[in-house]
């Protein structure tokens, strides 16, 4: 998709379909009135007639309308003026590409970006321009790469495609600001798609070699460092909990570590963890077989790490970032982690895996000891951990867990602006109780009830002297279904954050 700024009246628009917004019940927005005015009152004459309301989301497609250059003039709702905040926005954005997508248009300009919505984070025409990339490219999004045929027959929706969209500004002297609004929504929109890319792409072609392989690529075409450990170097440093968890596979299991150096020599970095299983069967602790299909998207935290750094080296952000991606499958074998067994990790603690579908947990926690000697300024990790946080928020939020109130407070108000909602849930230490193992200083599972806090409460042991945070995207990295495709998500969040971190994002 091709995006570009402009401003100027919407009756004036040389364009396949010029969008413009209606509050309920039939009140025109400033751009709408500009229409309306330069037709001698068509819109306000259709409206009367009932056809559209202002209904959130709603829109109406109009043809040949006089005083304007356009072939078409799309109306869509936005609710009432009063309740028009951040939601309604993303909800009306969302609406017009759905149905520009449907129609036969191939560009158009949007003037829903002029009107101002009211936020808890203050007017912000940045805030708007961003958002409205990111769920532009979200929508026309597609994941058609092994269909056959040509590029027509693969299409869902009939049609020309929509490929170049024009977002409006009010006044000539917020150009220069909106263009840069706009730099940044397309490094994240390009961050959250290369997330989505690789989380659906299959198990047998996304194996720990392909995550490795495409790290090494980012770092080629990114001018970042890159390293990658195998099975050898990881026995040599103790990684035993990850080793464990790749036993029963053909596929050798890697340590990815990639660094961009965007600030100060000497900056502690942020560093990012994202759990890279390129496919949970759940081991000799076997999965059973519905849906099981959807663990493929149980690199979803890896996928996010590096749509993340990639957007953020796009965006030349003055920070340094450390992402590690702890990559492994999880399957059944001869040779596979038996339940019982035990092993030492990184750390030095002992573990009992007494399931070996816990297995997200074995990799993370020798990331996280590792993360210890970059000498960081915060760890997050990101992992599609538990069953048990899809159970307890569903697929709105993302669970967060975090060691450090501060960091919890960035994450949650950087995920309430870029509308990828994460909520918080405890770690107290009576938690870990259930932990306790006969055998071992811990065992890998406790009981049932509260899984998703029993996982972040075993990371937790892990989490060096930093400050932490752990996203569980469990039920957030990807939807189900007839829709069923990977989200992109927490790209959006983690580049928000890192945005507030170098001080180009206000958060109150
Ligand atoms: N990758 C899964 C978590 C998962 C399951 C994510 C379903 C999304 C949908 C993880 O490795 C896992 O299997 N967790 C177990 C933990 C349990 C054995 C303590 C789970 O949630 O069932
Ligand atoms: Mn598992
Ligand atoms: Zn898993």
């Amino acid at each position: 998709m091709e995006f570009s700024i402009k401003s100027g009246s919407p009756n004036k628009q040389r364009s396949a379909c010029v969008v413009v917004g209606i509050f309920e019940s039939r009140k025109l927005s400033l751009p709408a009135e500009l229409i309306d005015n330069a037709s001698a009152g068509y819109i306000s004459n259709i409206l009367r007639c009932g056809d559209m309301d202002g209904r959130i989301g709603s829109t109406l497609t109009l043809y040949n309308v006089p005083g304007t250059l356009c072939d078409r003039v799309l109306l869509v709702g936005l609710g009432k003026e009063k309740d028009y905040r951040e939601a309604e926005f993303c909800k009306a954005i969302r609406a017009s590409i759905q149905t520009l997508n449907g129609l036969e248009v191939n560009e158009a300009v949007l003037f829903l970006t002029e009107s101002s919505v009211k936020q808890r984070f203050g007017p912000d025409s940045v805030w708007r321009i961003r958002q409205a990339t990111l769920i532009a490219q979200e929508v026309v999004y597609c994941f058609d790469c092994h269909k056959s045929g040509n590029d027509e027959s693969r299409r869902r929706t009939p049609g020309r495609k929509l490929d170049k969209l024009t977002f409006a500004v009010e006044r000539r002297n917020e150009l220069a600001v909106a263009e840069a609004a706009l730099a940044q929504g397309k490094a994240i929109a390009e961050g959250v798609t290369f997330a989505c890319d690789l989380g659906n792409q299959p198990a047998n072609v996304c194996t720990p070699d392909y995550l490795a392989a495409t790290a090494q690529r980012m770092a080629a075409e990114l001018k970042l460092e890159c390293e990658v450990l195998g099975r050898k170097e990881m026995e040599k440093l103790g990684m035993h909990a990850l080793l464990a968890v790749a036993k029963g596979s053909r596929q050798e299991p890697h340590f990815i570590v990639l660094r961009y150096q965007g600030g100060k020599a000497f900056d502690a970095p942020l560093v990012l963890i994202g759990k890279g299983v390129t496919f949970d069967s759940g081991g000799i602790s076997l999965k059973p077989a519905a849906k099981m299909d959807e663990m493929k998207y149980d690199m979803c935290g890896a996928a996010a790490v590096l749509g993340t750094l990639q957007a953020t080296v796009r965006m030349a952000l003055p920070i340094n970032l450390v992402v590690l991606i702890p990559a492994s499958e999880n399957l059944p074998g001869g040779a596979a982690t038996r339940p019982g067994d035990i092993v030492t990790s990184l750390s030095g603690q002992s573990i009992e895996i007494l399931n070996t579908d816990a297995e997200g947990r074995l990799l993370l926690c020798d990331a996280l000891t590792y993360a210890e000697r970059l000498k960081p300024d915060a760890v997050i990790d990101i992992a599609t951990l538990t069953g048990a946080c899809v159970v307890a928020l569903g697929h709105l939020a993302s669970g967060l867990f975090a060691n450090n109130n501060a960091l919890a407070k960035e994450l949650l108000q950087a995920g309430e602006i870029a509308q990828d909602r994460i909520w918080r849930l405890p770690l107290w230490d009576e938690y870990g109780e259930g932990l306790k193992s006969n055998f071992a200083d811990m065992a890998n599972v406790g009981e049932r009830e509260g899984g998703a806090i029993t996982a972040a409460s075993f990371l937790s042991r892990f989490a060096g002297n930093y400050p932490w945070a752990h996203l569980d995207i469990a039920g957030t990295a990807w939807k189900s279904g007839k829709h069923k495709s990977a989200t992109g998500r927490p790209v959006a969040l983690l580049c928000h954050h890192i945005l507030h971190r170098v001080k180009q994002l206000k958060i109150s």
